[in-house]
């Protein structure tokens, strides 16, 4: 039985543990929560709770007592806890984004390089998004002329977030755009390739120093087209975050306003054909009301990959997604930041080489 590790114990350590938990007792995985860290001790003996595990008081003891460890502080911390556990050869799931800047997300990719890992960019396995990759990837509609990502989410230091790091540029790196939309970029990536530049306009509307509330951000691709991202946040605590994605193909028109199954609307010449997605069938096996099992197995079925890519594999092992989609991402973020600072003005990337895929 592989033992694991949660450091940090908030929000998504919180929603980890839960689907690891459900992993754990559906039988799915052979592995069990033993350890919890948190430098608010109350949050580690929490979250240790359900799972039986013993809350640790230093990040050491929790590393020295397991054999895999899942890191969900915020976002400047995650550093040191990743090269404490790739120094023990352990593996790793680190949270997204991998630090609050490039240079950092370097030093932290270099260390997660050492050792089996994944990185928290979830929406990889959202079949809805799988389905889009597939169909635009075919070729079937033609090429893609635009595409249209508008990501919003209230300002999250309130409502179920309960915790004001993003409120801080020091912890957080940024706003809206590094926060939450790295996961769209990643997204865009798997769908459309990888970008050439990158524009972007931001703006702080409620107060927070160098933590952007609304960032428009232009990717352009090597045949000339464009994909846009739209990221807010705002203060509508009562709507959930959600995103909409339109995709223009010379023949079809994509879109979903769900970023798990779907479903995918695809508009032809044909009429409209939908695809809709089925979760998991093992999460028939999850404990706990039904209405619960969808969004956990949103973040179950990266875990189970995880733990099942060990299983198999043991220190040859390599998650996805892995640091190369977390460092083509951050390349994209920085250069947005560099861009918006400058006025808009259009950043070259640097290619990553050959698809990490
Ligand atoms: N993949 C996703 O869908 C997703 C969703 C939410 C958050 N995240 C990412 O997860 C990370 C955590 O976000 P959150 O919403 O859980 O924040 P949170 O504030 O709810 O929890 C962070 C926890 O880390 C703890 N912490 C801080 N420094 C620590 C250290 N050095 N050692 C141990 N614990 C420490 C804090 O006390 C806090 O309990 C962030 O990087 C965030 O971007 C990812």
């Amino acid at each position: 039985m592989m033992r694991i590790g949660i450091v940090g114990c908030g929000h998504i350590g919180m929603v980890h543990g839960a689907a690891l938990e459900r992993l754990v007792d559906g039988g799915l995985v052979d592995a069990r929560v033993t350890a919890t860290f948190d430098t608010d001790p109350a949050r580690a003996a929490a979250l240790a709770v359900p799972h039986g595990a013993t809350p640790a008081t230093t990040l050491d003891a929790l590393l020295d007592a397991v054999d895999v460890v899942w890191i969900c502080t915020w976002t400047a911390a995650h550093a040191d806890a990743v090269e404490a556990a790739a120094d023990r050869g352990l593996p790793i799931f680190c949270e997204k984004p991998l630090a609050p800047d490039l240079a950092a997300s370097e030093r932290v990719a270099a260390a997660l390089r050492r050792v089996p890992h994944q990185v928290g960019l979830v929406l990889a396995y959202a079949p809805v998004f799988r389905t889009a990759a597939g169909l635009v990837r075919s070729g079937r509609f033609g090429r893609v002329l635009t595409t249209i990502l508008r990501d919003d989410q209230y300002f999250p230091i309130q409502g179920m977030y309960g915790s004001s790091w993003r409120g801080d540029v020091a912890k957080a790196g940024g706003g809206t755009f590094i926060e939450h939309s790295i996961h769209d970029v990643a997204l865009l990536a798997a769908i459309l390739g990888d970008p050439v530049d990158v524009s972007a306009r931001t703006s702080s509307q409620f107060g927070h120093e160098g933590i952007e509330d609304q960032a428009l951000v232009t990717l352009g691709y090597a045949d000339g087209t464009t994909a846009t991202i739209a990221s807010v946040w705002h203060q509508i605590l009562s709507r959930g975050s959600s995103r909409r994605l339109e995709i223009f193909c010379e023949r079809a028109m994509l879109w979903t306003e769900d970023d798990y199954l779907g479903p995918l609307h695809v508009e032809t010449d044909d009429g409209v054909e939908l695809f809709e997605a089925e979760a998991p069938p093992w999460i028939d096996r999850f404990a706990g009301l039904a209405e619960f099992a969808k969004p956990i197995a949103q973040y179950a079925e990266p875990s189970k990959a995880f733990l099942d890519a060990l299983a198999a594999d043991g220190p040859a092992a390599r998650g996805w997604p892995d640091v190369d989609a977390a460092l083509a991402a951050h390349l994209v973020v920085d250069a947005a930041y560099r861009s918006a600072s400058g006025g808009g003005t259009p950043i070259p990337l640097r290619s990553r080489g050959p698809s990490a895929e």
